[in-house]
């Protein structure tokens, strides 16, 4: 039962009801268009209203039927969009909650909507890579204008039902109301316009222009480097230009050419890896969550400020522990300087960020953590030291508290050993900048128990991050690919880049930022302290002489104002001094410089991750090669676009990638164990 009717006198009520958002299955779409056709032909009817119930009017496609032939088949939306152009009798549409994508389509096929002033209204088919393919970018310019449906198409832009009914000469919404009052609303309004005709349809009206905003548009989405916002302006253009049937067939022509586009693909990809991160064995629907309100953070570094930042941005109640006063105060005036920018860029209300503040306490004593529920240690990196906080968290935290360590190599089950409660220890390893980066990788010890990490989870959910779930190993997912693909780009120096040929090679084929640029930002002091400290440990697997060679330069990157590059700012500009280290490098291990092009260069560096993303997923310390790809999207600057390194290795076919490899491994300087095996 995908849609519920019932009559009230010469009313039709047609309720969509496919939980969790109403999503416009094949099944819900046939039993919508009979009921329709129903409605249409019985003269007892005077006028039909279809709403969603309280939570949601409708998110648009049936996630579940994505890439299956349900998807498509008739009556599909545009159908069932025709069908509503075509009834002879009323049709009103109430919407709470949300009305999005093809949802928001089918209600603008009505001819009056009703609203909840909170509703979230939106056509975001562009982050799947497409565009909105039941005349979405026909009648929502004639239903707000087209300057703003340029403003929210091409960026798959959400807006409050209230705001958008403000707009001057919107067609959008007949009437805003409290979600308590919709229903009767809806039914006021069906029986009062049952007999006016004609029937207002937004397909009849025209759409005002905003030829500046066109033009804007179409050059922004033009220097895109995928192809949905482009086309989505495109479409919008006919909504002005065309006649509707010509606007909406051009439209579909669009959706059809975008649905097979590798970066829909990737995008789609995107969206369920997403959605798939959440499942994890032994972790069901019941596992008890445990309430993890309270949150303490030991260590005011760049880590722990950020960490209690993102906590606090979250709404939960932190306690901030450091002992050394200068750094507990730095660490405070770094929180709120974040709160505060957030202010100011007006996405915090001041009395909202009022409120944040008054959550934060701070001590120099690690006793003031023993009522938190959660204790999160972001210390120096050392395992000693690490050691002898989790003996003191664990004797001064109260039995059921949770403790998690920020490491970024160290061994969590080592870690967790020193406590009497090992079950309830685990990772949390955070990104710099914490309270900006989504990433947050949930490192599941041996003995971690499975409430511990469910828990975990729903406390990542809460501050907002993209949580994935990895096992034990040096770097846990991402830190071990960054390593090998860093290692890739020390090679191709050692071959005849220059740094910036690589980064220039890699940016344009879509990552946020090269090798070279990242390290410089991350700082290479960092590297070269634990490289320096694993050849203590004689656990280095490879010595990094060229970059160890740099920083006993100085050269430490960004903040010292020269790295691999010279820095004016956060400008990087090719550097003489990095020029001339690399031609006594290269003399020195006997390598006559050669020319390497883009592709190769690209190759090696994508590679070098899903080579390595390959062998995490055969140890099983990630579960699913969509997770390490969502590591990469989140945490990495991937183009998202491109999907992550392991769907876009698996796009090339096994066939390409081994003979890739087997090229790799026969060049002299690069490393034959790492890319053999195939
Ligand atoms: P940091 O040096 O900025 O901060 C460490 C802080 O811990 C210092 O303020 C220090 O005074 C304090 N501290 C030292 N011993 C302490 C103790 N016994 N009790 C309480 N506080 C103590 O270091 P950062 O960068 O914040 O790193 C912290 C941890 O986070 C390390 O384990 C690191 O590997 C990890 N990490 C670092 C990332 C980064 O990008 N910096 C990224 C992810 C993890």
């Amino acid at each position: 039962m995908n849609v519920i009717e019932s009559r009230d006198g010469e009313l039709l009520l047609l309720q969509l009801a496919n939980p969790p958002v109403n999503g416009l299955s094949f099944a819900l779409r046939q039993a919508l268009f009979e009921a329709l056709e129903r409605a249409d032909a019985d003269p007892g009817i005077a006028a039909v209203l279809i709403h969603g119930g309280p939570k949601a009017f409708s998110g648009g496609a049936d996630i579940r039927e994505f890439g299956q032939p349900q998807a498509l088949a008739q009556p599909n939306l545009p159908a069932l969009c025709a069908r509503l152009d075509a009834m002879s009798k009323p049709v009103v549409a109430a919407i709470a909650g949300l009305a999005l994508g093809g949802g928001l389509e089918l209600a603008l096929s009505c001819h009056y909507r009703l609203v909840v002033g909170d509703a979230q209204i939106g056509l975001p088919e562009v982050n799947l890579g497409l565009l909105p393919g039941a005349g979405g970018t026909q009648r929502f310019p004639r239903a707000v204008g087209l300057g703003l449906a340029l403003e929210m198409v091409p960026s798959g832009q959400l807006r409050r039902a209230a705001d958008l009914a403000r707009q001057p000469d919107q067609h959008l919404f007949d009437r805003v109301c409290t979600a308590d009052a919709l229903l009767q609303a809806a039914t006021d309004l069906a029986r009062q316009v049952a007999a006016h005709r004609p029937l207002p349809r937004l397909r009849d009206r025209t759409a005002a222009p905003a030829p500046e905003a066109l033009e804007a548009a179409e050059a922004r989405c033009a220097a895109l480097p995928y192809p949905a916002p482009l086309a989505c302006v495109r479409a919008l253009r006919g909504a002005v230009e065309l006649p509707f049937d010509e606007g909406v067939a051009a439209e579909r022509a669009g959706f059809q050419t975008l649905l097979t586009s590798p970066e829909s693909a990737a995008l789609r990809h995107a969206f369920f890896a997403e959605r798939a991160a959440g499942k994890v064995p032994g972790i069901e629907a019941d596992t008890p969550r445990r309430r993890l309100q309270q949150v303490g953070v030991l260590g005011a570094g760049t880590m722990g400020s950020g960490i209690a930042t993102a906590c606090l941005m979250g709404g939960l109640q932190v306690v901030l522990v450091e002992p050394d006063a200068a750094a507990l105060a730095r660490g405070v005036a770094a929180l709120e300087k974040h709160v505060q920018a957030q202010v100011d860029k007006g996405r915090l209300s001041a009395e909202r960020a009022q409120g944040l503040r008054a959550n934060l306490n701070t001590s120099q004593s690690d006793a003031a953590l023993a009522d938190c529920d959660l204790i999160i240690e972001a210390v120096f990196e050392d395992m000693a030291l690490k050691q002898s906080v989790f003996r003191r968290l664990d004797a001064l935290a109260k039995p059921e508290a949770l403790l998690a360590t920020n490491t970024s190599t160290l061994n969590v089950d080592e870690i967790a050993a020193v406590t009497q409660r090992p079950h309830q220890v685990l990772g949390l390893h955070f990104f710099s900048p914490a309270a900006v980066m989504k990433l947050l990788e949930v490192v599941r010890g041996a003995a971690t128990a499975p409430d511990v990490l469910a828990s975990a989870l729903a406390f990542g959910k809460q501050i907002g991050k993209t949580c994935v779930v990895a096992g034990v190993c040096d770097g846990f997912i991402g830190n071990r690919m960054i390593d090998r693909y860093l290692e890739q780009a020390l090679f191709l120096l050692d071959e005849g880049c220059s740094p910036a040929q690589v980064d220039r090679a890699i940016e344009a084929w879509g990552f946020a930022m090269g090798p070279f640029r990242m390290i410089d930002l991350a700082g290479n002091d960092v590297s070269w302290r634990i490289r320096q400290q694993r050849a203590k440990d004689g656990t280095l697997r490879r010595a990094q002489v060229l970059a160890d060679r740099l920083c006993e330069l100085g050269r430490f990157g960004q903040k010292s104002g020269g790295g691999w590059y010279d820095y004016e700012g956060r400008e990087a500009k090719p550097s003489k001094a990095v020029a001339a280290l690399l031609q006594a490098h290269r003399e020195q291990i006997g390598v006559q410089a050669r020319s390497v092009s883009d592709a190769e260069i690209v190759d090696r560096l994508l590679l070098s991750l899903a080579v390595e993303g390959e062998r995490l997923l055969a140890e099983g310390v990630a579960l699913r090669a969509s997770d390490i790809d969502l590591v990469y999207l989140s945490g990495y600057g991937f183009p998202r676009w491109k999907g992550g390194p392991m769907f876009e290795a698996q796009a090339r076919g096994a066939e390409a990638v081994a003979a890739r490899r087997r090229e790799f491994a026969a060049v002299a300087h690069d490393d034959p164990a790492f890319w053999g095996g195939v």
